[in-house]
């Protein structure tokens, strides 16, 4: 299988991905938040980039039926109802409700990831889920990891180097990868015991520390403790059952 991996958000070309499995990944924090919000029993949630698209959306599909979720800076956005930490994404708040989601970096990968026909959230707390969808796939993939402000960063290229670890290592697939991914690979195995560690240090992990989402860092990097397979269907982040 062919494994590419994308440091930055940069414009990949539909025909790069064509046919691809595609994993988006944002560590901290939009695909944690997203597996917490369906796992917390959120109907979908739908990717978007901009608030004044989240709002219109939102009067498309209904005020009650929907949850306006984000961040711009790590803060909530004036005037929507939750934030971007997993924390506040409760069975209370979320259950049956569509999530109409925009943050600085995680959310615009789904526009990056084209017509690909098979896009799934990608985090540490569902990694084992994503390794085994991806196998099951055969299909040749692309990681693209978030990064921040068009910047690399460091959880999100550990986590994909760790999804193509357990590739190899454990679902036993022969990856032929770019430098990129074998970058990650290395990156993923001189710290795999001391993760959590490494994005707490990390600027982004710093920064949200700074902001008092401390809990949401150490979250973050929880292996498997939210095993859930958000999949792209229609513009719409669901849960595939695993
Ligand atoms: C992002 O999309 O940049 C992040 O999820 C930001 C954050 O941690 O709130």
């Amino acid at each position: 299988m062919r494994a590419e991996l994308f440091l930055i958000p940069e414009p990949v070309g539909e025909t790069r991905l064509a046919g691809k499995t595609v994993v988006v990944i944002d560590v901290l924090r939009a695909s944690t938040t997203i597996c917490q919000a369906l796992k917390s029993g959120a109907r979908a949630v739908i990717p978007v980039v901009g608030s004044g698209e989240a709002a219109e959306m939102r009067s498309k599909i209904g005020v009650e039926s929907t949850i306006l979720g984000g961040e711009r800076g790590g803060i909530k956005i004036d005037g929507f109802d939750l934030g971007n930490s997993p924390f506040e994404y409760t069975e209370d708040k979320v259950n049956g409700k569509t999530v109409i989601f925009t943050t600085s970096n995680g959310t615009k990968g789904y526009n990056r990831a084209g017509a690909s026909k098979l896009i799934i959230t990608g985090a540490l707390v569902n990694i084992s889920a994503v390794v085994q969808r991806v196998a099951q796939a055969e299909q040749d993939l692309a990681i693209l990891c978030s990064g921040q402000d068009g910047d690399f960063s460091i959880e999100d290229t550990l986590c994909g180097g760790m999804l193509l670890h357990k590739l190899a290592a454990e679902a036993k697939l022969e990856l032929e990868l770019n430098d990129a991914a074998t970058l990650a690979l290395l990156l993923y195995r001189s710290n795999s015991r001391a993760l959590q560690k490494t994005i707490a240090r990390g600027e982004h992990g710093r920064h949200l520390v700074k902001l008092g989402f401390e809990k949401d860092v150490t979250m973050a990097g929880e292996i498997d403790s939210l095993p859930v397979l958000p999949i792209l269907k229609d513009s719409r982040l669901v849960l595939e059952s695993v």
